[in-house]
């Protein structure tokens, strides 16, 4: 028997009943699809309680704190599995098998290159550009090179879509930073891991040679498979709406690096290197906790507070573990931004505001610290971030056009705007 919800109205209109859908896990869903023929919208400014899509990708339980990609922990991946695996988990479903994960990891090694034009594109930036502008710029020029031919509707033109974005991020990240520095471009080596050959484009110059540390490369590679996927948030769900209307994917990927870039998003992790850079030592702690209480004062604690999470972002305690192997690697343990980070964490975690509120640190806090620490500036941090996001983003898109129920989106609104008037020439306005 379909479980159902009966809307009845005060003013003693006929009530309304509508079906309510279970997935597999998470909160039911009321389908209000037939409440417009009766005359009524649903309003709710910033989604705060709205599901957009049907998806099988990730599942976020924001109050246990749980994280599944395609049904497995994101505990048990960040430590047993690894990017390229994670890329084929959350773009065909299931973990691949040993040649599934060979003929993958081959295709994104071939695709690493960007077409020789592209350095042009580079080139049309100041050299003082923000890396995102620079990664939003070129990813966005990419549907320059790759539109005609590409038939959306085509699973196998879909794939390559994917594949070659996967592929391409790396280069156009490490080029970002590369342009910045003044540096030459590195190109990808191939006998490389995906991790390993990132670090080779950023940190390499054609002057001596360069060798990824282990560590340091495998600690980069679980940062990606955190980063990589997390249900329908600001920018994931910037690329799904940009792709409804079967725009070029990789136009709707840089609309995803763009909403990727805000300070309340995907930005907060070079705004949380700031903020503890401001505070500069544990002592200025408290005066920045009772300015992020202060509703007169717009500053407020980055790396802390989710929409989900209610509990503590299980992303954050693995990359706060990361951050001890890093900073142990590199003899770093005294990093005065990790104990200000620390201390912050554990002051907050005490603090009612934060506790009432079930503000706890996010996948941010700690990101930007590691970063750092391997040598990479505050304002790559958000390219890191989209870097990883694009393989979700592109399975997210592919998810939506693989739904052949899929529709254009077109949300509604409450309009607060004039009565009808009549026009007023301008001879006889008045101020
Ligand atoms: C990411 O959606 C995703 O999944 C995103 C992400 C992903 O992987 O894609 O997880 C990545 O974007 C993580 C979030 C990174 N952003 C930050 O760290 C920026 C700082 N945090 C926030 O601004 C805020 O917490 C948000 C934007 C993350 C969430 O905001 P919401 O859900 O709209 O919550 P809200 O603004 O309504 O806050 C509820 C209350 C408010 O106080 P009251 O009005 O109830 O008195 O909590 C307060 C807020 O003022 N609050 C904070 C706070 N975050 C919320 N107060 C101080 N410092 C903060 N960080």
């Amino acid at each position: 028997m379909k479980k159902t919800v009966t809307l009845t109205f005060s003013d003693g209109s006929p009530s309304i009943e509508l079906p309510i859908e279970q997935g597999t896990y998470g909160k039911p869903v009321i389908d209000i699809r037939e409440l417009g023929p009766h005359g009524y919208f649903t309003h709710d400014p910033g989604f705060t309680a709205t599901s957009s899509c049907n998806s099988a990708i990730t599942y976020i339980d924001g109050d246990e704190g749980l994280l599944y990609y395609r049904g497995y922990p994101i505990e048990e991946l960040a430590y047993q599995s690894d990017y390229m695996e994670v890329c084929y988990l959350l773009n065909h479903g299931e973990l691949p098998t040993a040649g599934q994960k060979m003929a993958f990891e081959n295709s994104i090694r071939h695709h690493s290159l960007l077409h020789d034009q592209m350095e042009n594109v580079f080139r049309g930036f100041r050299r003082s550009a923000h890396p995102m502008a620079v990664m939003i710029g070129v990813t966005g020029a990419m549907s320059a090179f790759y539109h005609e031919g590409t038939d959306l509707f085509d699973p196998r033109h879909r794939e390559i879509v994917a594949h070659r974005l996967i592929a391409k991020i790396p280069t156009v990240a490490a080029w970002a930073y590369k342009f910045n520095e003044g540096q030459p471009f590195v190109y990808p080596q191939n006998h490389l891991s995906y991790a390993e050959n990132f670090m080779h484009m950023m940190f390499s110059t054609p002057c001596e040679p360069y060798q990824p540390r282990p560590v340091l490369a495998r600690a980069l590679d679980r940062i990606f498979i955190l980063h990589a996927d997390h249900e329908q948030n600001a920018s994931t769900s910037t690329v799904r709406l940009a792709g409804s209307s079967g725009a070029n994917p990789y136009a709707c990927v840089a609309a995803g690096m763009a909403s990727l870039w805000g300070p309340l998003h995907g930005g907060a992790n070079e705004a949380v290197l700031k903020m503890l850079d401001e505070m500069g030592d544990v002592s200025r702690i408290p005066e920045y906790i009772k300015r992020a209480k202060d509703k007169a004062d717009t500053f407020r604690l980055m790396g802390f507070g989710h929409r989900v999470y209610k509990n503590m972002d299980p992303r954050a305690r693995i990359i706060r573990q990361t951050c001890y192997e890093v900073l142990d690697e590199l003899d770093l343990r005294d990093d005065p931004q990790f104990k200000i980070a620390m201390e912050l964490e554990r002051i907050a975690l005490e603090d009612d505001y934060f506790i009432s509120r079930k503000l706890y640190p996010n996948v941010d806090f700690y990101s930007g610290i590691i970063f750092r620490a391997m040598g990479i500036p505050p304002s790559m941090f958000t390219v890191m971030f989209a870097l990883a996001r694009t393989s979700g983003w592109v399975a997210q898109w592919n998810e939506m056009l693989s739904d052949p129920a899929h529709k254009i989106g077109r949300p509604r609104q409450l309009y607060t705007g004039a009565t009808r008037r009549e026009y007023v020439s301008l001879d006889q306005r008045r101020a």
